[in-house]
């Protein structure tokens, strides 16, 4: 085995049990925040100035289609982007999302209420998830799209009207797409969430002056609906931080801390799992910018049991299931994760992924129904080899099971972690974390 020298590595990797893990992090920009940033502001009068934004591959496939769509979007300086808005264009090609969700179902959005045309295609994983979820209430909004129910899809330039839709299943890209065709249109524009998921949409529309109202679970659109450019601080991304946090809390003598981290209530179902759970995580620090909680946390090592975490929590968690089942796996007892069966339809089957590598690595899990079910254990044997299936957290879940398991944990490829975390690999080493690459 030879040691990783050097980020952005693409192959196999295998993670060991080193010791402690120990440091301060500077976590990169929150994924969700950096595309809605973009998006906006292109939809925006005006300039848009952004700082903290994730530079990662999925964030940059959002930068490149909004040129596309004739938006200039340029990096100023470091840590600085602008976005000038103007009304968008059909693109002369075809969109490439890559491997981004958010990419494709906010632009789906973006592209209707503009009136504007586009084929939207993606690699591999995205073509095989669902998009009849989004295009079915912009359909019922007048958008005329192919009819099929994956990428690639073609919508035509169309004039919308009003919707009033509830949400099938919890999810923030198909509320934004709705909210964000809605800019299109003065008719009356209505989203109902029966559980709440992320709300940066709403946050971020407010903040650049668009009438966003809220009664009980259903959000609709007010008469003023134009944006007008701002200035946005990104915060730290939880669903990144949660990694080296949740490492910090199964590795024996570890402390980690992470500044400046997004603290909004639809994110923090992980950290509240996490202290159910018994972890030893505070956060201080809070404060509100451009509207969105932020804190900074600390995470140290202590003793886990197993917990059941309720569905309708789910969707405050949904990108943290895989690394809390790596948790789950080291705490006493059992652990149930309820109404998590949207894992399913991620960048990969994370059900699937995370019981066949819990099992590889000798830790008891499987699936009842929606369920995920993990049985916790004092020592890992670890020894497994994984196979991600391209899956950023799903790689970064199992790197961080071997940090704590007996034998190392391998992983068959790493090069997807920079859709989210580019910086993973060496944030992880600079606290303590060991990686090899196999021979
Ligand atoms: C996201 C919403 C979630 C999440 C994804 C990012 C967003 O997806 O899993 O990583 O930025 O709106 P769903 O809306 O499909 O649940």
């Amino acid at each position: 085995m030879t040691p990783v020298g050097s980020y952005r590595a693409a192959g196999r990797l295998a993670a060991r049990n080193a010791g402690p893990l120990q440091g301060d992090i500077s976590v990169p920009g929150d994924k969700s925040i950096s595309h809605r940033a973009l998006i906006l502001g292109a939809l925006a009068e005006g300039r848009t100035t952004v700082s903290g934004l994730l530079e990662s591959a999925d964030v940059l496939r959002t930068v490149a289609a909004l040129r596309q769509f004739g938006i200039d979007v340029r990096r100023e300086c470091a840590d600085r982007w602008s976005i000038e808005g103007r009304a968008w264009r059909t693109p002369s090609q075809a969109i490439d999302c890559g491997n981004s969700g958010t990419t494709a179902r906010l632009l789906m959005g973006a592209a209707a209420g503009q009136g504007v045309g586009v084929t939207l295609v993606g690699d591999s994983s995205l073509q095989s998830r669902p998009m009849r979820r989004v295009l079915d209430p912009l359909s019922s909004m007048g958008l005329d799209a192919d009819g099929s129910s994956s990428l690639p899809v073609t919508l035509r330039p169309s004039q919308l009207g009003g919707t009033a839709h509830r949400l099938a299943t919890p999810s923030a890209q198909v509320k934004s797409a709705i909210l964000l065709a809605g800019l299109g249109t003065s008719d009356r524009v209505e989203v109902e969430e029966p559980m709440s998921c992320r709300d940066h949409t709403e946050i971020m529309l407010a903040e650049m002056g668009c009438e966003v109202r809220r009664e009980g679970s259903t959000l609709s659109l007010g008469d003023r609906r134009r944006l007008s450019g701002t200035s946005i601080d990104v915060p730290a991304d939880p669903s990144s931080a949660a990694f080296p946090l949740i490492a910090a809390c199964v590795v024996p003598g570890s402390k980690v801390r992470a500044a400046g981290i997004s603290v909004n209530p639809t994110r923090t179902g992980w950290i509240e799992t996490m202290v159910e759970m018994g972890a030893r995580i505070s956060i201080t620090n809070r404060r509100t910018v451009n509207g969105e909680p932020r804190g900074d946390l600390i995470a140290e090592h202590g003793p886990l049991r197993g917990v059941t975490v309720p569905a309708e929590r789910i969707p405050s968690m949904v990108d943290e299931v895989p690394i809390l089942a790596i948790a789950a796996a080291c705490a006493a007892g059992r652990t149930i994760f309820e109404g998590v069966g949207e894992l399913r339809v991620k960048e990969s089957n994370r059900l699937d992924r995370m019981v066949t590598g819990l099992r590889a690595n000798g830790v008891d899990a499987h699936v009842d129904g929606d369920c995920l079910i993990v049985e916790g254990r004092d020592r890992i044997p670890g020894g497994g080899r994984i196979d991600t299936h391209g899956d950023h957290r799903i790689a970064m879940s199992f790197l961080v099971l071997g940090a704590v398991a007996e034998a190392p944990v391998e992983v068959d490829e790493v090069e997807m972690i920079e859709t989210s975390f580019p910086d993973f690999l060496d944030l992880m080493a600079a606290l303590g974390a060991r990686f090899d690459r196999p021979r």
